[in-house]
């Protein structure tokens, strides 16, 4: 299996104190903040891990992070700083290789954070969703990061996604925020689409898929979440509302406008807004406190 070679080096490079990490981490853009609050951090580059491919996007480091998180003796964690898309040209096998690695070191609950574009007009930028279900057109239609040979058949072939996000995470977090007096709305529940990206969705894109359930859309998460799934583990996923998606009310006519220009009673010129990755990253350095604290207090209350 691939991922013993990851371990044994692993075992060479982390204390044994921190080697059975209870939780693991997948940080989204802007969000590798999350390891400050590290103690005792140990940090593996992925160079050194055999199966590790490297993060090429601007807001992900390509490293591996142990240590201590939580109040008191805290929880010993690992969390991916930087996490592998289809985009860059990483088979779905290698985005979902950290997920198989952190299994085998006993990794039980598996906390996934994101950056996300808002579809449902009611998520304002900043709101922090609480992943409950997930659309995954590429899953449906031939991505599926478990298409082909099982590697390992004492796990599921057929594998039941209907109740992937677990709901005693979910509550956690609800609790988390009540705890550290986090006003309502900037907590939610929604539903994911996963785009394979690496283009942001034309506006009818946007319809279509707000049309369809969802209420964020990004480029990551499922196939680790797929993977964790099949591994057995509780996932829950965090996505932070980093813009929000640009769906016109309708269609703005040229025709109109050039018949208006004509007529000689130009109209106000229409400009197409534009999302760029710049306003995710700065959005995550903004809030990327409050995903922070509030995987913190999850993990004080698990
Ligand atoms: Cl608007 N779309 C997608 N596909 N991913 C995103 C996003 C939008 N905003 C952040 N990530």
């Amino acid at each position: 299996m691939a991922e013993l070679a990851a371990l044994q080096v692993l075992k060479e490079l982390v204390p044994p104190e921190l080697q059975t990490p209870r939780v693991g981490i997948i940080c989204g853009s802007g969000l590798s903040g999350l390891a400050t609050s590290l103690r005792q951090i140990v940090l593996v580059s992925y160079d050194k891990l055999p199966g590790f491919v490297e993060s090429t996007v601007p807001g992900h480091k390509s490293i591996l992070a142990f240590g201590l998180m939580g109040s008191g003796a805290g929880v010993p964690v690992v969390a991916m700083l930087g996490r592998f898309h289809p985009y860059e040209g990483h088979k779905l096998s290698s985005v979902v290789f950290p997920v198989r690695v952190m299994a085998k070191m006993g990794v039980k609950d598996i906390f996934i954070t994101n950056a996300a574009g808002a579809l449902n007009p009611a998520l304002a930028v900043g709101t922090v969703v609480v992943v409950h279900d997930h659309i995954a057109l590429p899953n449906l239609t031939g991505m599926n990061p478990l298409l082909g040979p099982q590697q390992d058949p004492s796990l599921p072939r057929f594998l039941p996604l209907s109740d992937t996000y677990s709901r005693s995470l979910r509550k956690l977090v609800f609790k988390a925020a009540h705890e550290l007096s986090i006003e309502r709305d900037a907590l939610a529940e929604g539903t994911y689409a996963w785009v394979s990206g690496p283009t942001y969705e034309t506006a009818a894109e946007g319809r279509f898929l707000r049309g369809i359930g969802a209420d964020v859309v990004g480029m990551s998460t499922v196939p680790e979440v797929v993977a964790a799934r099949e591994e057995g583990m509780n996932v829950l996923v965090l996505s932070l509302v980093t813009n929000a998606v640009v769906i016109p009310e309708g269609y703005k006519s040229v025709r109109d406008e050039v018949e208006a220009e004509i007529a000689g009673n130009p109209k106000a010129e229409v400009v197409d807004e534009v999302v760029s990755h710049e306003e995710v990253l700065a959005l995550g350095k903004l809030k990327g406190g409050l995903v922070k604290s509030l995987v913190e207090k999850v993990l004080d209350l698990l």
